[in-house]
């Protein structure tokens, strides 16, 4: 799955609800009353048939009785209880689904929204059994039959509207006219919720589906088309062929009147990209991003894609970014269309990067699957990993993703890794819960990053010859983290070297920063003139942070082996030594080193005053004589030390005066993430004008381009890309800081080129004249500079957009109003069970912009406290989204006494527990101790500093 939690205003992702672990033990229990007693029998006499003929023959009762879905309390289940036994497996489904969309030529209006299926499981029965259990969640049944060894069930449901298990997404067409689609979201615990089955990564089987849909619709499934044909004067039916064994979180359909358009690889596969009629020229890029990238994954893995065909949807209704279901990838609408009139270059690089991130996984994760969820981060970290060649391979190179890796997965990862209510890579889970709860930036960044580091440390040609290897060896097959490890070390030649000295042991080397939390801090000092000593010693943000118990005393104490990278000054070689667990590293150098040169390494550095002063000295006189990645290490390293309260703030704002040279993409990027996560723990304190001051002072020395005509005339050139963009990101930064002059141009597109020519009839991406990079600014500045009247026309224009990407921008201009009861009408109409004028699925994404907003930042928490019930009804139903909800009202907090308040209502609402408020406490926490400790030494310091640049 790709999650959105990395990209644009989103920061986190995937934490349970507790409700969700009902549902895995509501399932068990369903198929149990019935097929307990009768089948239990039935199938034991089936293998010991000689035996217990007679007892069977006596047994003829009632199989087709109605199950009585038990009423037992989840709660009090034993976590052992929700796996399945592991007597019986399936070895094919045969799978019938028929679906009522509304809109269609037929008469069940009983039936209208819903859906029926039938199924039936050939099963593996090894042992004598005395009942069979499946998961399935909120099904009805309507019968069940046992044959031989196969089991046949009928059930049917509502189609749901939280965007799981089989779900209806809605759009509406150029003609104005409604129109519903059906489509599946099974990842991690949801194929349950459409058909009952062994919901488990482990439980491989086939599967052949049959899809009966209105006439006029098409449906789509993982297998290719097999045939299709009328039923019934109203109804098709579709028949797909047998996929190969698979897991069932990557079963997927897909009924609607979309359309697409299609290509082939190379080697003859099938490539299709499917979207609302009106979007089909949007699919054009995909088409040929997803061609690419799948004939360059062929030649990386060294294996031939394993399907005929590749189909890919974009959705108008969708929970995260995207799922890699075999041959039938879903995404956000957003993540896969492809507008250039619409989408700026960061926007563009992001369909890539979801591409290429679902193709990964097409071999790593569902040709060779993860045993158990546990292993989650061998799936997303490894998909994280490959995304960036496979993006590189689609943008020709002009993403630079290798050096992006550094401010997108290790960056995020770094952030996520530093709290003490973070958890290790591998983690034990035995509930569903906690398996939403593991879709997190630990599990993909951290999990990449640390893969990452260990390509470069055996060298990138081993490393791939072992994952050829272990890809090879379990494909059609299950795996665990500890046979990729053991795939990679039997193809390490003898000289790759460990810290003893010896042939590296990939597994002693792995395990640490797999098995435990956290990372390290790399500290340098001179022990003499020709000497300099490195020790290490954890990183946390928040010194009084406690892990949970269960985390809080690993084996290795905290402590890893680590490669260590660093350059000398004045060569641009980067070296390795390693440093073991409890040693000091000595490095012989007589002139001053950088430590994790290139960041390669998945630990942060630092150094003594005097050793900052000679790096800052360097940067200052001549910083190309480092890379850009070895930049923006030293900023953020520097930055994130300062606010552990383990390094003084006149460290890294010398460091970043150095910019008034700098020219490159990524440090400006990276200096302007750390200066907006220091002025958000200004909240709405006014001192944090004079770091707004400052930046806008030092991006106006800097030699890079950052004129809007820049931006405007060249966007659509790759070739340009990071010129581009690093013009395109200082100048939205100098409008978000408060520049008057940004603001004014920016109110001046609007004035002209919206307001100018287009009516409230207009549907604004066709008409809005704006350049991409600036259409978001442009309406947001036009919102929070104008009148209720400009709010009225761009909050229509929201309601009638139908190009997501637009539409987004739309959402964030109404969020940037002033009126603190404008702000909490919107936030009440996400709330509205029905008739919202929000998709759910952009509910976290409002509910994080109007908390970054001045105007209401300081009333979220009694908003949440007072609203609690209401936002249950519906922004609960998407979990991950109903998460970042609630983190971003957290980090509004800036008092102790604030805190103090949430922590009473968490104590005292369950729920709040359960949803994971307690831990996102931490970061509130840092932001008060750094507002009690640092907000007037910076505030002073950076006034003092701003007369010098
Ligand atoms: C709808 O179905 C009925 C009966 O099956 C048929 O007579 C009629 O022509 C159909 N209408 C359309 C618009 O297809
Ligand atoms: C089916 O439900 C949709 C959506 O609620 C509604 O618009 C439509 O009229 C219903 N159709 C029938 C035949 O009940
Ligand atoms: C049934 O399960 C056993 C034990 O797991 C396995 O060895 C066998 O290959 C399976 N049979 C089929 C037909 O999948
Ligand atoms: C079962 O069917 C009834 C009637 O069709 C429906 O109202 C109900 O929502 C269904 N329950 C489940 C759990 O699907
Ligand atoms: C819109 O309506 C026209 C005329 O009825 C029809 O030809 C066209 O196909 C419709 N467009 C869509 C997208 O349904
Ligand atoms: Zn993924």
């Amino acid at each position: 799955m790709s999650s959105h939690y990395r990209y644009g205003s989103f920061s986190q992702m995937g934490h349970p609800l507790t409700k969700e672990t009902k549902k895995s033990c509501e399932v068990k229990t369903v198929a149990l009353p019935i097929l307990c007693t009768l089948l239990g029998i039935v199938i034991t006499a089936f293998i010991t048939w000689h035996i217990a003929r007679a007892h069977y023959s006596t047994h003829d009762g009632n199989v087709f009785s109605k199950p009585s879905p038990s009423q037992q309390p989840e709660d009090s289940i034993p976590a052992s209880d929700l796996r399945l036994p592991t007597s019986v497996s399936p070895i094919s489904y045969d799978l019938v689904i028929k679906t009522y969309l509304p809109g269609y030529n037929y008469t069940a209006d009983s039936k209208n929204l819903t859906f029926e299926g039938q199924v039936t499981i050939k099963l593996n029965i090894t042992k004598s059994i005395k009942k069979i259990t499946l998961n399935s969640k909120d099904l009805n049944y309507t019968g069940e039959l046992l044959k031989k060894s196969s089991l046949i069930v009928f059930f049917g449901a509502p189609l749901r509207t939280d965007m799981s298990g089989l779900y209806q997404t809605t759009y509406t067409n150029s003609n104005g006219t409604v129109k519903m689609a059906a489509v599946t979201q099974m990842e991690p615990v949801y194929a349950r919720r459409m058909v009952p089955c062994f919901d488990e990564p482990a439980y491989k089987a086939t599967w052949t589906v049959t899809v009966i849909h209105p006439k006029g619709t098409t449906a789509v499934a993982n297998g290719i088309e097999d045939k299709t044909e009328d039923i019934q004067a109203e109804f098709i039916s579709s028949s797909f062929k047998t996929t190969p064994r698979m897991s069932s979180y990557l079963l997927a359909i897909f009924i609607s009147e979309f359309e697409y358009n299609e290509a082939s690889t190379k080697s003859g596969v099938r490539f299709r990209v499917w979207s609302r009629p009106e979007e089909k020229n949007s699919t054009r890029y995909a088409v040929e991003a997803g061609v690419k990238c799948l004939e360059y994954y062929e030649e990386y893995y060294k294996i031939p894609f394993p399907l005929p065909k590749q189909d890919m949807v974009a959705l108008p209704d969708f929970s995260a970014g995207a799922m890699e279901n075999w041959g039938l990838i879903t995404y956000r609408e957003s993540a896969l269309l492809y507008d250039p009139r619409i989408y700026p270059g960061p926007q563009k690089r992001r369909v890539a990067v979801v591409i290429a991130h679902e193709l990964a996984h097409q071999w790593f994760g569902n040709l060779v699957t993860l045993k158990w969820w546990n292993d989650l981060w061998l799936n997303e970290g490894f998909a994280t990993l490959v995304e960036y060649l496979g993006t590189d391979e689609i943008s020709d190179g002009n993403f630079r993703m290798r050096e992006w890796f550094t401010m997108d997965a290790l960056w995020t990862a770094f952030a996520a890794d530093s709290v003490a209510s973070t958890h290790p890579m591998t983690f034990q889970i035995d509930k569903a819960m906690e398996v939403l709860d593991s879709f997190d930036s630990v599990t993909y960044d951290k999990g990449g990053s640390v893969l990452a580091m260990v390509r470069k440390t055996i060298g990138e040609e081993n490393f791939n010859t072992g994952i050829n290897h272990y890809l090879t060896r379990h494909q059609f097959d299950n795996a665990e983290a500890a046979d990729l490890l053991r795939a990679l070390g039997e193809k390490l030649p003898d000289d790759v070297l460990g810290p003893e000295g010896t042939k590296l042991n990939i597994t002693d080397f792995m395990d640490p920063w797999t098995k435990q939390l956290g990372y390290p801090l790399l500290k340098a000092k001179k022990i003499n003139n020709t000497h300099i000593s490195v020790t290490q010693e954890r990183f946390k943000l928040l010194q009084t942070g406690k892990e949970e118990e269960k985390y809080s005393h690993p084996k290795w104490g905290f402590k890893w082996d680590v490669p260590v990278w660093y350059q000398v000054a004045g060569s641009p070689a980067i070296e390795m030594k390693w440093m073991k667990k409890n040693e000091e590293l000595i490095i012989k150098s007589d002139k001053p080193i950088i430590l994790n040169a290139e960041s390669n390494g998945f630990y942060r550095t630092g150094y003594t005053d005097e050793m900052w002063k000679e790096i800052i000295f360097m940067m200052k006189e001549n910083h190309e004589q480092f890379l850009p990645q070895t930049r923006v290490r030293l900023i953020d390293d520097s930055f994130a030390q300062a606010r552990a309260g383990v390094l003084n703030y006149s460290v890294p704002f010398q460091l970043i005066t150095y910019l008034k040279n700098e020219k490159d993409y990524l440090p400006w990027t990276g200096t302007i993430a750390k200066i907006r996560e220091l002025i958000d723990m200004y909240g709405t304190d006014p001192e944090k004008d004079v770091v707004n001051k400052f930046m806008i002072a030092l991006a106006s020395k800097t030699p890079a381009k950052r004129e809007v005509e820049f931006v405007s005339k060249n966007y659509l050139d790759d070739k340009q890309f990071y010129d581009v963009n690093a013009a395109q990101s200082i100048i939205l930064n100098d409008c978000l800081m408060g520049d008057s002059v940004c603001a004014t141009n920016m109110i001046k597109m609007f004035n002209e080129e919206v307001i100018g020519k287009c009516d409230s009839n207009r549907i604004l991406s066709e008409c809005s004249q704006i350049p991409a990079p600036f259409r978001g600014e442009a309406y947001c500045q036009a919102v929070k500079h104008g009148d209720s009247d400009v709010f009225e026309k761009v909050f229509h224009w929201y309601k009638t957009e139908r190009n997501q990407v637009e539409k987004i921008n739309l959402m964030n201009a109404i969020t940037c109003s002033r009126d603190i009861i404008t702000l909490k009408k919107l936030m009440l109409d996400a709330m509205k069970p029905v008739g919202s004028s929000f998709r759910l699925q952009d509910c976290a994404a409002l509910f994080a912009k109007i908390c970054t907003n001045d105007a209401t930042s300081d009333s979220m928490l009694n908003f949440l406290i007072e609203r609690w019930n209401e936002m249950m009804i519906r922004l609960a139903d998407d979990h991950s989204g109903f998460h970042r909800v609630l983190s971003s009202i957290v980090n509004t907090l800036k008092t102790r006494g604030g805190l103090e308040q949430l922590k009473q209502f968490t104590t005292k609402t369950e729920k709040a527990v359960e949803l994971g408020v307690d831990k996102m406490q931490e970061t509130a926490e840092v932001t008060i101790a750094w507002r009690e400790t640092n907000l007037k030494f910076v505030t002073k310091f950076v006034d003092d500093l701003l007369k010098t640049i």
